[in-house]
Order: C-alpha cells, then structure tokens, then sequence
C-alpha cells in the first residue's frame, strides 16, 4: 500500500480509537500507537528514508498533516474527558441550594418566666425594686421574723423541707415562702438610710417585689413540691390598705390585659399581717367568667414585723402581699394541670412564646 493514501484512513482510525478511550489512560496508551516511538506515524517517517527527493517531499508533507491531524484529534477528546471529568465531578458535589438551611434548635423561655417578666414589669413601671433571695433560708428569715410561732403548722416537719447546716435551735429549709425576703430586703434599705431616720427625716419607702422558688411538702395537680411566688411589700408612713387595693387591681387588670376583671379582698389570717385578706379575682366574661379565683394573699405589715425590719411600727405602716406566678401563668393561658409547666416536655413548653 502506497503510505500516503492510507493516511486519511489513519487519521480516521485514531479517532475513533482516540473515541473509544473511556479514561485519560487509556488515551494516553492509544496515542502511544500513533505518535509514540514506534507509533505509526513515527514509521511511516522513518521509511521515507528510502525516497527521492520529490517524493520526500510531497510525502513529508502529507505525513505532517496527518500527523497534526491525529495530535488535534488527541487534543480534542483529552479536553472532552477533562469537561466529561468536572461534568461528573459537578453533579456528585451537586449542591440544591434551595434546601432550608440547618437551624440550632430555638430555645423560649418557660411559661413561668414569661409571667415573672410580665409581674416584673408592670410593678417595675410603678416603682418596685426587683430582690433576689436564697432559696435556703433561716428559721429565723422564714418563720420566726414573720411573726410565726413556734407552734406554728407550717412549721412541722412533714410541711417544709428541712436541710443540713444550721442548728437545732436555728435549722437550715429551703423556703416556704418568698415572705423572709420582706426582712431581708426592708434590713437592708433601713441600714442604708439608717442616717437619714436618725436625723429624723424622711426614709425613702420601701417598694419591692421578690419573685423566685419556694418549697412545701405537697404534691398533687394544682400543688408542685417546688413552685414559684411573688412576694410584694410597700412600706411608708403614710401607705394604707386602699393603697395596696389600687395598686393589685391595676396589676390584674394590666396582666390579664383587661378591665372586665373585679377584685374582693376576703378576710383570711396570717402571722405577719393583721388585718389580712386573701384576693380573689373574677373575670366578668371569658371562659373563666363568674368564679372566684384565689391569686393572693395580703395584709398589712403587721407590728412586729415592721419591728423586725428595724422600723418604729408607731411611724411605719405598710402592707405585702404573695402571689402565685404558677396559678396566673395557669389561668392566663387556660392550662389546669400545674403539673405540665414542671415534666419538661419540650411540645408542651414551646407553646408559650409570650
Ligand atoms: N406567705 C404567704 C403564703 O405563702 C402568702 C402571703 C400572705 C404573703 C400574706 C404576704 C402576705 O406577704 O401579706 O401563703
């Protein structure tokens, strides 16, 4: 065969190997056949030797356009397995940017602290200082300061949870009420201003609200061994019963986000107030409409108690109340079992949101 008429076919023939290589290997071992050292093209240049001069010529020629032919044809197909390559490379590593991004979790807060922050702020807007106190309290801070005696129900040991550290005369509980922090806080402020009284001026009143934990032997669907009160206590020379009748109602009226709301202030008994009154409230239309709701209990300060603050009862009258932030948060969002607010359960608890 006459070299240069075969080369179109030689051409064509390593394209189509040149085609059937599925990798860059392969590729490269196909060229191998064509342009490599004893490729094809290499012989054919190699028995050109042999020619006149003419024919070297016109040969030479024909055999380096086949030649470019093949290496184009070679250029070619590498470029079609690299763009093949990032092709299959593309769609393994394929991104759907459409998807929902993957979100941490969102946290509320407990339906609890949603109220806490509500009584906070509403008694924050007329004045009341907002006190922390231990959870672990004194007999001294929790009973006997209060005007409690010894023979007191409360007291007893199956009512309260009585823990290590203190002594017998003096034992260590866990609180069974926010009340100690009346004491606690009222001390303080008087040290503070202790003298400003001396001199015989006028001390600043006390206002406070003390929210937090407090413990009870007690346990069933409207009673949790630890729940959570609102001590309030408002103490001046000039502040009355009628005081503390506004101030609560407008407290109710504005937590309950309404005025078809009505208050009674029912005679009661406790150690630290005299008189005292429990506070009931009834809404006037709602799904709780018509029933008495007992939300407090209140009083003013009684003698020996504003004694044990350090006062002059002669000169310093005040009155304190104690709400049960569990029981509004219960009937605020119309939940009967106080149950649920402390089992944890995240479907429950995500509900509250403000
Ligand atoms: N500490 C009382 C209780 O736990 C509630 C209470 C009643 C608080 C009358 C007060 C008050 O400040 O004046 O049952």
């Amino acid at each position: 065969m006459n070299p240069p008429d075969a080369l179109p076919d030689l051409v064509s023939s390593a394209r189509s190997i040149f085609q059937m290589a599925a990798t860059p290997a392969e590729l490269e071992n196909a060229k191998a056949q064509f342009l490599g050292k004893s490729g094809r093209i290499t012989e054919l240049m190699k028995g050109m030797s042999t020619l006149s001069v003419d024919d070297k010529k016109t040969q030479g020629a024909a055999i380096n356009l086949a030649k470019q032919a093949i290496e184009a044809a070679l250029a070619d197909r590498r470029q079609a397995l690299a763009n093949a390559e990032l092709e299959r490379q593309l769609k393994a590593e394929a991104l759907d940017v459409s998807l929902p991004g993957r979100r941490r979790g969102q946290g509320s807060l407990h339906a609890v602290s949603l109220t806490l922050e509500r009584i906070e702020a509403i008694f924050g807007s007329i004045g009341f200082d907002v006190a922390q106190g231990p959870e672990i309290e004194t007999d001294w801070f929790n009973f006997t300061a209060l005007n409690t005696p010894e023979d007191h129900p409360a007291r007893s040991m199956h009512d309260t949870f009585y823990v290590e550290g203190g002594t017998e005369a003096a034992p260590n509980l866990l609180r069974t009420h926010t009340s100690p922090m009346q004491i606690r806080y009222a001390v303080q402020h008087v040290k503070k201003h202790q003298s400003l009284i001396d001199a015989g001026h006028r001390m600043p009143e006390i206002r406070v609200i003390a929210p937090g934990r407090t413990y009870r032997v007690d346990s069933d669907a409207t009673h949790s061994p630890m729940f959570h009160q609102c001590e309030g206590l408002w103490v001046g020379e000039n502040v009355s019963f009628k005081d503390l009748k506004y101030v609560f109602t407008d407290f109710c009226r504005t937590f309950f986000e309404t005025h078809d709301l009505v208050l009674r202030f029912r005679p009661s008994f406790f150690p630290f107030t005299e008189p005292s009154a429990e506070i009931d409230i009834q809404f006037q239309s709602g799904p709780l409409a018509g029933r008495w709701l007992e939300v407090a209990g209140s009083g003013q300060v009684h003698p020996n108690v504003i004694r044990n603050m350090g006062l002059d009862p002669e000169h310093y009258i005040g009155f304190a109340f104690g709400m049960g932030p569990d029981r509004l948060t219960m009937l605020r969002y119309g939940v009967n079992d106080l149950r649920l607010f402390f089992d944890g359960d995240i479907r429950f608890l995500s509900q509250f949101q403000s």
